[in-house]
């Protein structure tokens, strides 16, 4: 059966009828590129960067081909309402909070989320009320929150509005979405996903199930993470038994460019036409040469994985394979430094931190190039183990401290501000979100009391070589505070 792809079926019959453009795009379909981007991109795609035509809809208040392709997808994953994004699960996440909260709203959220969230703190006026993660001392790595954390956190304060979870984390650990689900509906809460790494799930058993599938109101997926759409592609999906579809259509239009670009959005058609075709037999390939990897690399001594034993944690509903972090600390290196000699090999990895590597393994890691690949990686971590490095042991400021909200977001990003230097910053409250990326969670959030800890934590980062994001001084030598 032929799989539709009404978005970019329309796209590609505007290409083929080679109307002149009298109006925007100023390249005039590739005409004006310069030479190196029109080989890039060859001349088809350049022709399909359009403008808004009557012909292919409008994201804003889509009637035609895109309707039809967010319905479609919104079928697919079993939401009542899906949002073509694209900019990225941030604007999703952005919208999802906008469209489901009002100012002042409380929410609940693990401090560990990703800096979009923080984003939507400031746009939204949303009042956080932060819950510690779990933590995995072995693997140093945030797990989730726990049931019993939420159930806590909701009974001692009635006014929370809306929990908001990550899951799959990073690293491809999931909560317990279902048992939360349950009790934050009860308490007449919604429950939000952050779902960026997981738009592959729910489509075999073999993977953890989606958090749709598990009741969560709405969830943001970056399609481009682990599917086939482009970088930048995103799916906002709701249910509309608590949310208000309009509304929320209302916050994804209002964050929406009126230019959005259609290769962009044709992307998001076709990676839903492929799952469709296929979902299952696409996330079990991935599974599978996960697997394969993760079989190779279990047999070099001195490497651990992060596998199923993670479940015992109580926190942990699920796990899924295709994220194989591999700590690497055992053989005398840093993941930074691991994750440099595999470059210097070809090969280039997910994220690092001070442990562990992380692979992202997807459909398209079942290729004719993998097997080579796989050996190569292996070849490495065999390299490095031949070295006979003594173990690293855990440094002091290896865990993320949580500082204290002394304000909120919003007020202290449009506060009067000033920079300090880092090494001065103690006992200030910070003006700016500092993340570090990835995985791009804030280590600090505008309003914040900066201690000691937290500044000594940057600093350790920053001598790991971890890439800082989101100062204003890209080097974090200063931190914009609030003016005293
Ligand atoms: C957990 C999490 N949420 C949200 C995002 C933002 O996604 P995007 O890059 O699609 O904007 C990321 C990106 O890395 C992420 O890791």
């Amino acid at each position: 059966m032929k799989i539709r792809k009404p978005l970019l079926e329309a796209l590609n019959h505007y290409e083929r009828e080679k109307i002149y453009p009298c109006h925007t795009p100023g390249h005039k379909g590739g005409r004006g590129f310069a030479a190196e981007l029109k080989s890039c991109l060859g001349s088809t795609a350049a022709a399909m960067d359009v403008s808004l035509m009557s012909e292919l809809d409008d994201l804003h208040c889509p009637s035609g081909c895109l309707k039809e392709a967010q319905e479609m997808t919104a079928a697919l994953y079993g939401s009542d309402r899906c949002f073509f994004a694209v900019n990225g699960t941030t604007g999703a996440i952005h919208a999802m909070l906008l469209g489901a909260l009002k100012p002042n709203d409380r929410l609940l959220v693990p401090r560990n989320s990703h800096r979009a969230v923080a984003g939507a703190l400031v746009l939204g006026g949303l009042e956080a009320v932060f819950l510690e993660p779990g933590y995995d001392r072995n693997f140093g790595i945030a797990t989730q929150p726990s049931l019993q954390d939420i159930e806590e956190a909701l009974a001692c304060d009635p006014e929370i509005k809306a929990v908001l979870l990550t899951t799959p984390n990073y690293y491809g650990l999931t909560a317990d979405v279902a048992a939360i689900a349950d009790l934050v509906h009860r308490r007449g809460a919604f429950l939000l996903v952050d779902e960026a790494h997981g738009a592959h799930l729910g489509f075999s058993s073999f993977l953890p199930p989606s958090a749709l599938q598990q009741g969560a109101d709405a969830c943001a997926q970056s399609t481009h993470k682990t599917l086939g759409a482009l970088t930048q592609c995103s799916w906002l999906h709701i249910r509309t038994e608590r949310l208000d579809a309009e509304k929320m259509a209302s916050a994804v239009s209002l964050l929406t460019s009126t230019s959005p670009n259609y290769l962009l959005l044709s992307s998001l058609d076709a990676a839903r036409s492929q799952l469709e075709a296929a979902g299952s037999s696409m996330v079990e390939a991935a599974a599978r040469v996960a697997l394969e990897l993760r079989r190779k690399l279990q047999s070099v001594t001195g490497l651990e994985l992060l596998d199923e034993k993670v479940l015992a944690r109580g926190e942990v509903a699920g796990y899924d394979c295709t994220k194989v972090t591999v700590k690497v600390s055992g053989l005398g290196v840093t993941g930074m430094e691991a994750a440099d000699l595999l470059r210097q090999a070809g090969i280039a990895v997910e994220l690092a931190d001070f442990n562990n590597v992380l692979f992202l393994l997807t459909y398209a890691d079942d290729n004719p190039e993998i097997e080579a690949i796989m050996n190569k990686i292996e070849k490495v971590f065999r390299t490095i183990a031949a070295m006979k490095l003594p173990p690293l042991g855990q440094p002091a400021a290896i865990r993320m401290p949580f500082p204290a909200a002394v304000m909120t977001a919003r007020e202290a990003f449009w506060a009067e501000t000033e920079n300090v230097k880092l090494a001065e910053a103690a006992g200030r409250i910070a003006a700016e979100q500092v993340s570090f990326y990835p995985p791009g969670i804030p280590v600090i959030l505008p309003g914040e009391r900066l201690t000691g800890e937290v500044l000594a934590y940057c600093r350790a980062l920053l001598n790991l070589r971890i890439p800082v994001s989101g100062p204003v001084d890209g080097t974090l030598k200063k931190i914009r505070v609030i003016k005293l």
